[in-house]
């Protein structure tokens, strides 16, 4: 595997962080003193404001902040929006740790009589099987503190969409030890922790590894182990229960003047650092042990991207179950778009036509076409793999920030019923799920209907076509009798032979076992 070497930045631009343990306790403390929480913020500056804190957009809720000068809103204009605020209101406001302190923890700078942050510090809160939490995430200044311009390339990302996504699918299973890698400010180590004895969090910017501290310490979380590296060479020879990673996949063309910014792009050409990941990780899985990431795939020269996946997984030297999940394909100008615009280069700037020339040179160069975006599932198998699914979900989910239990039960179901024969199925008792519900379309006039639909309220929020056959057998799922019986009684009903309507059925039912609409009663 390619060494790509660690990166010093936050000592080469003078951004020094200091952890320093008691001084963060008094910060957590001053916070909780002030009630610095989403939820009194929210209902300060009011929702609409709130709406348009997530496009960017500080300056309606510092209007709605208004002259106030309790600790509450001078924390949120310094810590949460990046606004200067005179040294006297940050001292009453942070009595244990003063704005000395914040300068002692790299945080902030004093100049004359004004404290100007250099990171933030953002209360979020989440909701997991665990039920409701709340902690402060530090992170570098991002567009909505700074206002624009383009980014240091040794920028420490906050918590994003894509952080909040991987959040959400992580397991809620106990663990005993997981991996977080390029842990970033340590949100998918802080989250993990939530299920684990130990997390070991790492990243090849000793900068984020600081952030990663400071944070596990303002939340008084012990046991995350931070390790500076690249990819897979901090735990050589170790094994985890669970991996996850939101790893630095960004597709950057490799030529001079495009900023490689290392919280997003790995180093590589293309999506090779994806495919490192897929061929390093099932070494370091304990059997059974689940690795969990994000990642770009190029559909290239005629290949599509989840088919170069798929043969990324087959070619892992430890067998591997395998599912994902395309969210979204985008194409060349769409990418290139998306990413310029994230390091902060508006649209109709000369900077950004010339990144866009780079971009689309580097796709036409390397014969890519469209670049998918998704999340992968991989499972170190105990035997041969038994799953390998590959599949487009461009629906809305219900709840995305959540799909972890649902993810879960769906290997948990995939399990019990690959340990089934056709004939042991259908002698288990099933129960359509709570969330399932039908819907019948009829051409106009006709007695039958021409279409059966069985949808899903929860988990992908899938929807799926029926025959009057498989929607009888899951409306008669009612934890009484058995797949067998129901079978027997609907052949009969129908007119059918009863054995080639079982044939038809059994995969079906193990496919509505998989995804969640039926259940094991
Ligand atoms: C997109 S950020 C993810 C941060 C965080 N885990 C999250 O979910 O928000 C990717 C992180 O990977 C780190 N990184 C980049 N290249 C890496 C590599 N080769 N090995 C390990 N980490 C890397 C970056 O420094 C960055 O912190």
């Amino acid at each position: 595997m390619k060494s790509l070497g660690t990166r010093g930045g936050s000592r080469e631009n003078g951004r020094v962080l200091n952890p320093d343990a008691d001084l963060i306790r008094a910060l957590a403390a001053d916070l909780a003193d002030a009630d610095f929480r989403s939820a009194p913020l929210r209902a300060g500056w009011g929702v609409e404001a709130d709406d348009a804190i997530g496009r960017t957009l500080r300056t309606p809720a510092l209007r709605g902040l208004g002259d106030r000068t309790d600790p509450q809103a001078v924390l949120a204009r310094l810590l949460i929006f990046g606004v200067a605020q005179p040294v006297s209101h940050v001292d009453d406001a942070l009595p244990r740790t003063g704005s000395a302190g914040l300068v002692t923890l790299g945080l902030a700078r004093v100049d004359a009589h004004a404290v100007t942050p250099t990171a933030i510090v953002r209360p979020q809160s989440f909701h997991d099987d665990r039920g409701p939490g709340e902690w402060w995430v530090a992170s570098d200044l991002d567009e909505l503190a700074t206002g624009g311009g383009s980014l240091p390339d040794d920028h420490v990302l906050g918590v994003g969409g894509a952080s909040l996504t991987l959040a959400g699918l992580q397991l809620p299973t106990p663990a005993r030890r997981v991996l977080d890698l390029g842990t970033g400010c340590g949100v998918q180590a802080l989250r993990a922790r939530r299920y684990a004895d130990e997390v070991v969090a790492t990243d090849i910017s000793e900068r984020a590894l600081a952030f990663t501290r400071m944070n596990a310490l303002l939340d008084g979380t012990s046991g995350i182990d931070t390790r500076l590296g690249s990819l897979f060479e901090p735990v050589a020879g170790e094994t985890f229960d669970r991996i996850v990673s939101n790893p630095a996949f960004v597709i950057t063309p490799r030529v001079q003047g495009v900023p490689a910014y290392e919280y997003r792009d790995g180093g590589l050409v293309g999506d090779a650092l994806v495919e490192q990941v897929v061929a390093g990780v099932g070494a370091h899985l304990v059997p059974g042990g689940v690795a969990q990431f994000l990642g770009n795939w190029e559909t290239k020269d005629g290949s599509a991207g989840l088919d170069r996946v798929r043969s990324w997984v087959e070619a892992s030297p430890v067998p591997l179950d395998a599912w994902v999940v395309e969210r979204e394909e985008l194409n060349p100008i769409e990418y290139a778009e998306m990413w310029i615009r994230d390091g902060g280069t508006a649209p109709g700037t000369p900077d950004h036509d010339r990144l866009l020339t780079a971009w689309l040179d580097d796709f036409a160069a390397r014969g890519v076409t469209a670049i998918g975006f998704g999340y992968v599932l991989l499972r170190r198998a105990e035997g041969e793999p038994t799953l390998a699914r590959y599949e487009r979900v461009p629906q809305p989910i219900p709840s995305e920030g959540a799909l972890g239990s649902h993810l879960a039960d769906a290997l948990a179901a995939h399990d019990a019923q690959a340990a089934l024969s056709d004939d042991e199925l259908e002698a288990r008792v099933l129960r359509a799920a709570p969330d399932v519900t039908e819907a019948r379309h009829h051409t106009p006039g006709s007695e039958h209907p021409t279409v059966i639909e069985l949808r899903q309220g929860g988990g992908f929020g899938r929807s799926v076509q029926a025959d009057p056959a498989l929607a009888g057998l899951v409306g008669a799922s009612d934890g009484e009798l058995t797949v067998g019986q129901i079978t027997g009684a609907i052949a009969q009903l129908l007119e059918v032979d009863e054995q080639a309507l079982r044939a038809a059925l059994l995969p079906a039912v193990r496919a509505l076992l998989v995804d969640g609409f039926l259940r094991f009663a």
